[in-house]
């Protein structure tokens, strides 16, 4: 619906084990995320972040609290239903990369395109010319085995934006990238969420890629605060 935020998370907790060994991450964390925004999220490694992000994704339950993009409550869908809008309306990117090692670059790529109904013929163009954003032409008939790790991490943000999806979660998305392929994955995200009223929230720890976001935000065990 117009006007509504894209993504609004409310007084979310997650934690990990059980008694005296349990880890709270955080335990009343919100967040709104409005059309056109850009939001960095920094903090020490191992504070919740990748956590954080697999919630929003609806790929993780809370504890407690609800997470609604465009409307919609994970909690209230079914697993296919679930998938379904996952696979329209959000982009992830992984801190692994989660790549299908039996599948060319090109063919990841493709993948989630093939999934929507599109073509093989116009899935496979639209993956080469996402490619040839991130400067993989050479590689697009590659298996992920043979590819350096920035290689690969720009194959996942290929494959995450090549629905146009309206929301962009990205984990370090730039983790593995020099200065100026950072630069260029950053302009292919921020300008994918631009395209469609959408909105982008990356992870990362370069001060270079958050502060080309609107709105930094550290996360701790009280929340999101600005950083
Ligand atoms: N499924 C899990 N079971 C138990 N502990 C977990 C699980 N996932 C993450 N953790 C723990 O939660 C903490 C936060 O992890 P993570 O969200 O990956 O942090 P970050 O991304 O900020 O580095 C870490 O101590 C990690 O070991
Ligand atoms: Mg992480």
């Amino acid at each position: 619906m117009p006007g509504e935020p894209l993504l609004v998370a409310e007084s979310l907790a997650r934690g990990f084990g059980e008694g005296e060994g349990r880890l709270e991450l955080f335990s009343a964390l919100s967040l709104t995320l409005g059309a056109g925004e850009a939001v960095a999220i920094v903090g020490p490694s191992g504070c919740g972040k990748s956590s954080l992000l697999h919630l929003l994704a609806g790929l993780d339950r809370p504890d407690a609290g609800r997470v609604l993009v465009d409307g919609k409550d994970w909690a209230s869908l079914a697993p296919e239903p679930k998938a379904r809008w996952r696979g329209e309306a959000v982009g992830f990117v992984f801190q692994m990369h989660h790549l299908l090692p039996e599948l060319t670059a090109e063919e990841n790529v493709a993948l989630p395109l093939l999934l929507a109904g599109v073509a093989d013929s116009a899935a496979r163009a639209q993956a080469r010319e996402l490619l040839a954003r991130v400067g993989l032409v050479r590689q697009a008939t590659s298996l992920p085995r043979i590819l350096s790790g920035g290689e690969r991490q720009r194959v996942a943000i290929a494959r995450a934006v090549v629905r146009r999806p309206r929301l962009l979660l990205c984990d370090e998305p730039t983790g593995s990238l020099d200065a100026a392929h950072a630069a260029d994955v950053l302009d292919l995200l921020l300008g994918t969420a631009r395209e469609r009223a959408g909105a982008l929230l990356l992870v990362t720890h370069d001060p270079g890629v958050a502060a080309r976001c609107g709105t930094v935000l550290t996360l701790s065990s009280g929340g999101l605060v600005p950083a």
